[in-house]
C-alpha cells in the first residue's frame, strides 16, 4: 500500500493523477466578490470550504510587508488577503501542481496584482524570504506530522512579532496542535471560533 502522500487522488499529491474536471466557484468573502476556477483533484472544489471561510473572515493582516499562505489550494485564502490590501505583497504555496495552476488562474480571474503562488514542499519554495504574517487552512489528511511542521518550521521564516493564524477543526487534533502552538510560539491564542472550527493566532516573540 503506498503512503498515504503518494496516493494519486488526494488533494495534498503533488501530480494528481485524475483528469481535471474543471468547475468555477463564485461567492462573497469579507462582504466582497470573488471568483475561484477549481478542479477535481484540489481541496473542496465544489465550495470554499467552512474552515477556510472562518479563516478568510477572522484574519488579522499586517498593515504592510510579506504575507504567507502556506498550502494555498486554489488560492481563496492568500487572494482575499493581497486583494485586502496593496500594501501587502502575498506569496501562496502548495505542493500539489494542480491547486498552483488554479491559483495563478485565480490571482489573474480576480484582478490581483500583488500576490505570486509558487509550487513545493512546505516553506521550501519561500527559503529567504521573511513574512509578517502565516496563514494557513493546514492539510490535516495528509497527517499530523506535516501539520505540525506547518508550525514548527514556520518562526524560521518569520519576521519578529510577525503572527501565524491557522484554523482547525476543533475535534480533529484541535488540542493537540494548540499544544504544539505553545510550544512553539511560547502562547496562542483563539482569533475565532465557528461551526466547529478554531482560528488560532500566536505571535513570533
Ligand atoms: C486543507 S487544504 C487548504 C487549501 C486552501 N488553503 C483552502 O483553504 O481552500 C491544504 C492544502 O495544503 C496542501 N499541501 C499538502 N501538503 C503540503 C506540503 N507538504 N507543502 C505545501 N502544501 C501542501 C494541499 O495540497 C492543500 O491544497
Amino acid at each position: 500500500m503506498p503512503k498515504k502522500s503518494e496516493r494519486p487522488n488526494h488533494y495534498f499529491t503533488a501530480h494528481p493523477k485524475s483528469k481535471a474536471k474543471l468547475g468555477i466557484v463564485r461567492t462573497y468573502l469579507c462582504g466582497r466578490p470573488f471568483e475561484f476556477l477549481t478542479a477535481s483533484g484540489v481541496f473542496s472544489k465544489k465550495r470554499v470550504d467552512l474552515g477556510t471561510r472562518v479563516l478568510i473572515e477572522s484574519m488579522v493582516l499586517p498593515e504592510k510587508g510579506y504575507v504567507l499562505d502556506v498550502g494555498c489550494g486554489y488560492g481563496a485564502v492568500g487572494i482575499v488577503a493581497a486583494s485586502s490590501n496593496p500594501n501587502l505583497r502575498v506569496v501562496m504555496v502548495d505542493v500539489n501542481e494542480r491547486a498552483v495552476w488554479l491559483a495563478k488562474q485565480n490571482v489573474q480571474r480576480n484582478s490581483v496584482t500583488n500576490a505570486e503562488v509558487r509550487s513545493g514542499h512546505l516553506y521550501e519554495p519561500i527559503k529567504g524570504l521573511t513574512f509578517n504574517c502565516v496563514l494557513s487552512n493546514p492539510p490535516v489528511s495528509a497527517g499530523i506530522e506535516t501539520v505540525k511542521a506547518i508550525i514548527v518550521e514556520a518562526p524560521k521564516h518569520m519576521a519578529n512579532r510577525a503572527r501565524f493564524e491557522m484554523v482547525v477543526k476543533s475535534k480533529i487534533g484541535g488540542k493537540r496542535l494548540k499544544m504544539v502552538l505553545e510550544e512553539v510560539f511560547g502562547s496562542t491564542e483563539i482569533l475565532a471560533r465557528k461551526s466547529g472550527y478554531r482560528v488560532f493566532i500566536s505571535e513570533k516573540q
